[in-house]
């Protein structure tokens, strides 16, 4: 019998998830989600329509349309988009159907590396694998600083703090979908883990967890 075969990686804003996903997603020729950006792509729908941000209807009618090829991490990547997607990230109609869009992804075979707030707990929680990745908000805050400026962007590492701390705090107090680990996640603290070290930390978490299942490709 062959299972999909599911790593789910979720925590705060700039602590290292996406690029780790990534990694692990080469490393394991898996197909990767960054769900972000689908709660991003809904933020810039709306941005470019007009449309209040607590309109659910709209909200949900631009999920219904949404084409995953047409994500686009560059178009996506302004600090206005972040705000404005964790506070669409707020609508629970619209989360449901961006969450069973996502699981999709995940039930396919092979399977798949997934990013995001609610993948261990909401999306996929019978992954093969949970990891929960977190980080000093300092260092998180400089980290999405230098991302920002190396992207050729302006932006004082002030505001980049402020907004690390608005978004935690709506993320990880909404009553759909809030950001935490679930109970069988493995706590992955990235502080002071360059990206290497974070690979090699989780790969190998991830490879004893492999071990322990049978049915994988
Ligand atoms: O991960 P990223 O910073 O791109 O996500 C942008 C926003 O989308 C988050 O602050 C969060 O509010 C929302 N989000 C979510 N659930 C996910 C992924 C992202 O609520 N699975």
């Amino acid at each position: 019998m062959t299972k999909p075969f599911v790593i789910a990686i979720d925590g705060p804003a700039a602590s290292g998830k996406g690029t780790l996903a990534k990694k692990l997603a080469t490393h394991y020729s898996l197909p990767h989600l960054d769900t972000g950006l689908t709660y991003r792509a809904i933020a810039y729908s709306m941005l470019e329509h007009n449309i209040d941000l607590t309109d659910e209807a709209a909200a949900v009618d631009f999920a219904e349309k949404l084409d995953f090829a047409q994500l686009d991490p560059e178009l996506f990547a302004s600090h206005t988009i972040s705000e404005v997607a964790s506070k669409v990230a707020l609508l629970p109609r619209l989360r449901g159907i961006l969450v069973s869009i996502q699981r999709q992804v995940a039930e396919k075979l092979p399977g798949a590396v997934l990013d995001g707030r609610d993948i261990g707990t909401v999306v996929c929680p019978s992954a093969t694998v949970k990891l929960y990745i977190i980080a000093d908000m300092e260092t998180r805050a400089r980290r999405r600083y230098d991302e920002i400026i190396a992207a050729g962007m302006t932006v004082s590492y002030n505001d980049v703090l402020a907004d690390l701390k608005r978004r935690d705090e709506r993320d990880m107090h909404r009553s759909s979908g809030p950001l935490k680990p679930a109970e069988d996640s493995y706590l992955l603290n990235t502080t002071k883990l360059n990206i290497e070290e974070m690979f090699e930390a989780a790969s190998q978490l991830i490879d004893n967890e492999r071990a322990k299942c049978s049915g994988f490709r």
